[in-house]
């Protein structure tokens, strides 16, 4: 097992070294390289993603990411900014399924902006097919047209193929869950979407123990508010993924908590939190170091299909947020408050 270890910049490598101080202690005979990206990939070669990060991340089997980003390269030309470092390492690596739980542990009930009996006992999938839809379909601009008005185009385009690959992965986790899947559309409009649901029920003959619903994107961010434990897996293409799942992740009340994984056909896959490089908090060690802790989690189970480890991790976070451990991020009254560093060891310890 060999991991490309990208820090990245801001609270990056404060929270990628707990995450590799985890899995260090787990004692199961990972490699692991760094390289830079971001910004510190601009520091170092003048590329957000030097060819030297890039050659390690294919020759590895993982990728462990902390996030990329400061304001002081807003004035950088577009192609030279860290976040292009990361949407170019995505797609060089054809990372086109998105996996983005949204789990509540009970210890931070009170952190989520909802109510208390609404979302407890939350653990929602969201599957976001990543490197298709309106966001990559052709023809795309700005163009003038003949009376002088301008008009902007995107396409929304999905092939079958593209649908089948990623409708795979949601059976897939479904089965190792609670084997409900959930496809959120809007069929009755858009005939991309109207395909989408046809290979959906198509690909479900292969799972029969899977139960497959269908729900119009409208209905479905109304739901996820109203009543989310209905959902196990939901499925869905790259723009309603995009919307749905920063909604899901809000549920759970802190950025600071939540892990994601982005996987090619071949479970190869890069791990990150969903937040940012959080600048306003960098170099201080009170980043909470959780969201990557988890995300390592993922990687043991969706990259290396080592489920027992991975679920020692999670476990180990779970005992940590028992024992009372929380960062200035998820911090009430009568907790006992650490910084990064000391969370990541009442991981290790728990
Ligand atoms: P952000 O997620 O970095 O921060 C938003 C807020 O959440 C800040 O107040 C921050 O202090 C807090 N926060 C984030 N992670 C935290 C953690 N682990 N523990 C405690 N508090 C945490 O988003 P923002 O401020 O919009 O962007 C900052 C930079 O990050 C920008 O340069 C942006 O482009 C970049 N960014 C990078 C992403 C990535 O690498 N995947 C994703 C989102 C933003
Ligand atoms: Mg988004």
């Amino acid at each position: 097992m060999k991991i490309a270890v990208l820090p990245g910049d801001g609270i990056g490598p404060e929270i990628v070294a707990q995450a590799v101080k985890v899995l260090n202690a787990l004692n199961i005979g990972i490699e692991m390289e760094e390289a830079p990206i971001g910004g510190a990939g601009y520091e170092a070669a003048g590329d957000p993603l030097p060819e030297a990060t890039l050659a390690l991340a294919k020759s590895s089997d993982a990728v462990l990411l902390g996030a990329v980003g400061d304001w002081k390269y807003d004035k950088l030309e577009r192609h030279l900014r860290p976040e292009r470092g990361l949407l170019r390492i995505r797609k060089e690596l054809n990372l086109f399924a998105n996996l983005r739980p949204a789990l509540l542990y009970p210890e931070l009930a009170s952190a989520s902006t909802l109510k208390p009996e609404v979302v407890a006992g939350l653990d929602i999938m969201i599957v976001r097919e990543l490197t298709g839809d309106i966001y990559f379909g052709q023809p795309r601009g700005i163009s003038t047209l003949e009376n002088g008005e301008r008009e902007g185009i995107n396409t929304m385009r999905y092939s079958e193929s593209e649908i089948r690959r990623i409708a795979h992965v949601a059976f897939g986790i479904a089965m190792k869950r609670n084997k409900k899947v959930c496809s959120v559309d809007k069929a009755n409009v858009l005939e991309t979407t109207e395909l989408w649901r046809q290979v959906m029920i198509e690909v479900a003959k292969e799972y029969p123990e899977v139960e497959l619903s269908h729900m119009y994107v409208d209905n479905a961010a109304m739901q996820l508010i109203r009543a989310p434990k209905q959902f196990d897996v939901m499925v869905t293409g790259n723009i309603f993924g995009d919307i749905l799942s920063d909604e899901a992740s809000m549920l759970t009340g802190s950025i600071g908590m939540l892990p994601s994984a982005s996987l090619d056909q071949n479970n190869k896959g890069m791990y990150e939190p969903s937040h940012g490089s959080a600048p306003d908090i960098a170099g201080k060690d009170i980043a909470n170091p959780l969201a990557t802790i988890l995300s390592a989690a993922m990687m043991l189970r969706y990259s290396f299909n080592d489920e027992a480890n991975a679920t020692r991790i999670e476990n180990a976070v779970k005992k940590a947020l028992a024992e009372g451990y929380r960062t200035a991020d998820i911090y009430t009254d009568g907790c006992r408050k650490v910084g990064c560093a000391a969370m990541g060891d009442a991981v290790v310890a728990a």
